[in-house]
């Protein structure tokens, strides 16, 4: 009975922090804020149901969070939650719902004498038969990384954006990350940038607070889960947390494994799956290299539930592995090892290319499982799902305009004569498969 009193005090307690309105949220902001209530730094952000869309912004003072919408299913208006953290600038949180799927909305955020200009975006309808986006890691604000967010903006045909982690380099330095979303706001507010986190949201005397109150995944304000997914039209995307607890028994491991077993129910409709996540299991640079710890503890899970690429960055090169198990190549797929069916093993990459200062130093040699890395080399990857023929796209762009790696990934198995085409195909001359084969050694050497 004694226990049973601060248990019932604490039952009643918990609605009440849940509940926090408005006017308490700003409560925590402190008096000193002034300035404009313009909104800046405004930002989409995409829940788990497309039928509705996140906004976060920013401002200087003191302001309300305002959402009103528009689109075929009418007109809307909503008002979220405002809060602070260590930093001089209130941030705002609201919920644009009941949006047509597939189709335009136009919204404008602030509050009744502020409202931002007016902004669209398309609704991703997940079942879509193509669908394209863009994925980057390391990104920074240098002239490199600005490039790459032009690149981005100029890019008509993306959905979507997403970075594995080392977004800003805010590094404590808050005004790093203003200035770091105030660049990628005419991106961020038409197409959503879905984030996993990198040992650089984790700032010195800050940890992940800035993270959590900037980026939302979890429609809960001033906190944020660390390991989510999303369906988009013919992938299952998983952003996981290589900054936190992933060894098996932890939270993360038990997450990662009940979502991808159910990610693999739910293949005819959505047959690719991806893992975002900052450091790489497998990296040829010397600067960081591969995570050991981290393909221990999770490479065989995402070698039986058929993960098919792991997208990584941390080591700032581009690397891209064959479909490897244990660092045994599994498959050089064909067409000069650049087609490949799904269930050979996971392909990883690093992609850490979007700005930071290239990591020079490779491990020589390269090793096997390795099918093409180069450093000093800026730029971003852009994939596309093709739902007719039912494969992912991947293509490595730099920021000189050229086409570095790309390669295709099929559900259908390689037909028995492409096989063949690296073995020997039967009417062939024996030297042309011969020398097909020597040529892609030697291409893997360059
Ligand atoms: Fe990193
Ligand atoms: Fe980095």
């Amino acid at each position: 009975m004694k226990g049973l009193v601060p248990l019932l005090v604490l039952l009643l307690l918990i609605p009440l922090a849940h509940a926090q309105n408005l006017n308490e949220a700003l409560q925590e902001c402190p008096g000193t804020l002034t300035g404009s209530t313009a909104p800046v730094q405004i930002h989409l952000q995409m829940t788990d149901d497309h039928s509705e869309m996140n906004v976060i912004w920013a401002t200087n003072a003191r302001a309300n969070a305002e959402v009103e919408w528009s689109s075929s299913n009418g007109d809307g208006a909503s008002t979220g939650e405002s809060y602070c953290y260590n930093h001089d600038m209130a941030f705002h949180l609201a919920k644009m719902e009941n949006l047509p799927i597939g189709e335009e909305v136009t919204y404008r955020v602030g509050q009744s004498n502020q409202w931002s200009e007016s902004y669209t975006f398309t609704t991703i309808d997940p079942t879509a038969n193509h669908f394209s986006w863009i994925s980057i890691a390391d990104h920074g604000d240098s002239s490199e990384a600005i490039d790459v967010s032009d690149a981005i903006l100029a890019d008509q045909n993306t959905q979507m954006v997403t970075i594995s982690g080392d977004i800003s380099y805010a590094d404590g330095e808050q005004t790093a990350w203003d200035n770091w979303f105030q660049i990628q706001e005419d991106s961020m507010t038409s197409i959503p940038w879905v984030t996993a986190v990198g040992n650089h949201e984790n700032e010195p005397g800050y940890e992940f607070s800035p993270y959590e109150h900037r980026f939302d995944s979890d429609n809960i304000i001033e906190s944020e889960t660390f390991w989510y997914s999303r369906d988009l039209p013919g992938i299952h995307m998983i952003f996981m947390s290589t900054e936190h607890d992933f060894e098996f028994g932890s939270e993360q491991y038990a997450w990662l494994e009940n979502d991808l077993i159910t990610a693999n129910k739910n293949r005819e409709e959505r047959p690719f799956i991806i893992i975002y996540g900052h450091k790489p299991m497998y990296s040829s640079n010397s600067y960081h290299g591969s995570e050991v710890e981290l393909r221990t503890a999770l490479e065989t899970l995402y070698v039986e539930q058929e993960v098919d690429l792991v997208i990584a960055g941390h080591d700032h090169f581009y690397e891209r592995t064959w479909p490897v198990i244990g660092e045994v190549t599994q498959s050089e797929g064909v067409d000069d090892g650049t087609r490949f069916s799904q269930g050979e093993g996971p392909i990883h990459l690093v992609i850490g290319i979007a700005g930071r200062s290239a990591y020079e130093d490779l491990d020589e040699p390269q090793p096997e499982w390795s099918a093409w890395r180069e450093n000093s080399t800026y730029g971003w990857t852009r994939l596309v799902y093709h739902g007719d023929s039912r494969e992912l796209s991947f293509t490595h762009h730099r920021i000189d305009g050229t086409i570095g790696d790309s390669f295709t990934l099929q559900e259908a198995s390689l037909n028995l004569e492409k096989d063949e085409g690296i073995l020997g195909v039967p009417g062939f001359g024996s030297t042309i498969p011969i020398l097909a084969l020597v040529g892609a050694a030697l291409k893997r050497l360059r």
